[in-house]
């Protein structure tokens, strides 16, 4: 999808226009006086939030179809709701199958939510609400999205139609990232392995991006005992995948690291076989740092400079039961020296994440770093799919993170990570444990607990996305599958450092 902003030139390109329109009102400037007005007395106008009604035009017009979208009152609009309406124009231009369209959106709205934000909502809309997984049919089916809109502002002063041109962009870049998160999410698991997402991944490299990955040899040497235990039982190498974002005149750098668990089997803690397809899923955290650095690198920083390199690590693994798989109770040591005892084959994201956490702190010292997993079943419980967990040691990073998700619409909710749950990770054979006791219960902040123990000083959040990542409530933006989540987020927090 690609997205322009045009200055109101009404109807000037493509099939289709379709109008935004907040309180009942259709103001799309002059050239569209006469069709809204025809369209009006037909009576089937209807403008409440994601009513549709698309108005075919009598032969000879300059377009052949005006779409009208509601959008509700003016003062409840929010990001939400226009990066929503955005998709459902999209969706609607796909099914008559229109290629290209425009899209008008009244000044009033852009007001209540600024412009530049207004800008980044639509073009995320639109870039989300055209994604579609292809599964690998024998028969290709045709594109079922609309190639191109051309976006206008109705109604807005110089300066801020600049700020919501500005918006637009921003927002596909940062769209552009989840969907490219997205689509290696929704990978089945024989496809995407830990060696094809690290060649993914090499195929983001260029300009201010460089990507290296690390094999298990490699990964022997450093002693990352923690994450290659988990991978023993599988045929799959491991690969460590590094990123470096460089800014120029950084002072620092921040991490970002992610659960890259292209298949999650529980290993010799096997899961039930029912939904254990998900587990395909489990790479998402992964695949929110790929969809960053995607991101990063088509400039979504814009003109912002964070005085910092961004640095993302990806421990990209396979848990599978195997005669050579670690077992219940086998004690690894992490490359920090702190020994674990696995209790459970299938706490494996914290046994995987320890190790690229220790390889952060190592290698890049970073001023504060955050993780992002499908760690726990239990956050599911607790909070849905809606909404991630997160909890961390550094309070000023966690509500900077809360602020991005908010803006992004990718609501992030604390869960508390207290001495008493650390206290549950200490193990009798080992430093750890990586389960606590069933009879404590709490199952999301104990992942949360063991992994601070690897944090330790550094300002560390971490997000556990397993409920945001997929089989989310349909959206609009989103159907069904990998929802990409986090990358949007990640690119707003960053642009506050
Ligand atoms: N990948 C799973 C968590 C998960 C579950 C993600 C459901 C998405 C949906 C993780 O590796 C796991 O298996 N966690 C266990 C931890 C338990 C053994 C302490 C869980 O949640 O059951
Ligand atoms: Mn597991
Ligand atoms: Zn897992």
């Amino acid at each position: 999808m690609k997205i322009r902003h045009v200055s109101s030139a009404v109807g000037s390109r493509g099939d289709a226009v379709f109008v935004l329109s907040p309180d009942g009102r259709v103001d799309a400037g002059k050239p569209l006086e006469a069709p809204l007005r025809a369209a009006k007395a037909t009576g089937d106008l209807k403008t409440s939030f994601r009513a549709v009604a698309v108005f075919h035009q009598p032969k000879g017009s300059s377009i052949k179809r005006l779409g009208v979208v509601g959008l509700g009152k003016t003062a409840e609009v929010t990001t939400e709701k226009l990066r929503r309406v955005s998709a459902l124009a999209q969706n609607r231009a796909a099914s008559h199958e229109v290629k290209a369209f425009s899209l008008l959106v009244p000044a009033a709205l852009t007001r209540k939510c600024g412009p530049l934000q207004a800008g980044m909502a639509v073009a995320e809309g639109l870039v989300l609400g055209a994604y579609q997984y292809q599964p690998p049919r024998k028969d290709k089916p045709k594109a079922a999205h609309a190639a191109q809109a051309s976006v206008a502002a109705v109604g807005l002063d110089k300066r801020a139609e600049g700020e919501f041109a500005r918006g637009l962009k921003l927002g596909a870049i940062a769209a552009e990232g989840a969907v490219f998160a997205r689509d290696l999410e929704n990978q089945p698991a024989n496809i995407l392995t830990p060696t094809t997402m690290a060649q993914a991944a090499r195929r983001l490299a260029g300009g201010r991006l460089t990507v290296k990955v690390l094999d298990e040899k490699a990964m022997e040497r450093l002693k990352m005992g923690s994450l290659l235990g988990v991978s023993r039982g599988s045929k799959q190498p491991a690969k460590l995948i590094v990123f470096e974002y460089k800014t120029p005149g950084a002072k620092g750098n921040v991490a970002v690291i992610g659960k890259g668990l292209t298949f999650d089997s529980g290993g010799i803690s096997i899961k039930p076989s029912a939904r254990m397809d998900e587990m395909r899923y489990d790479m998402c955290g992964g695949g929110a740092v790929m969809g960053l650095f995607h991101a990063l690198k088509n400039g979504a920083l814009g003109t912002h400079k964070p005085k910092k390199n961004v640095i993302g690590i990806i421990a990209a693994v396979e848990n599978m039961p195997d005669a050579d798989a670690q077992r219940p109770g086998d004690v690894v040591t992490a490359m920090d020296g702190q020994t674990i005892e696995v209790l459970n084959t299938d706490a494996e994201g914290r046994l995987v994440l320890a190790d690229a956490i220790c390889y952060a702190k190592k290698f890049y010292k970073p001023e504060m770093m955050c993780d992002l997993a499908t760690l726990t079943g239990a956050v599911v419980v607790a909070l849905g799919h809606e909404m991630a967990g997160i909890m961390g040691n550094d309070q000023k990073l966690i509500d900077a993170l809360v602020d991005a998700g908010e803006e992004a619409d990718e609501p992030l909710w604390q869960l508390p990570l207290w001495q008493c749950h650390k206290d549950q990770m200490k193990s009798k054979f080992a430093d750890l444990q990586n389960i606590n006791s069933p009879s404590h219960g709490n199952g999301s902040t104990a992942g949360g607990a063991f992994l601070s123990y690897f944090a330790g000083d550094t300002p560390w959040a971490h997000l556990d996305i397993a409920g945001a990542a997929y089989g989310c409530l349909p959206k609009d933006y989103y159907k069904s599958g990998a929802s990409g989540t986090a990358v949007r987020t990640l690119v707003r927090w960053l642009r506050t450092l």
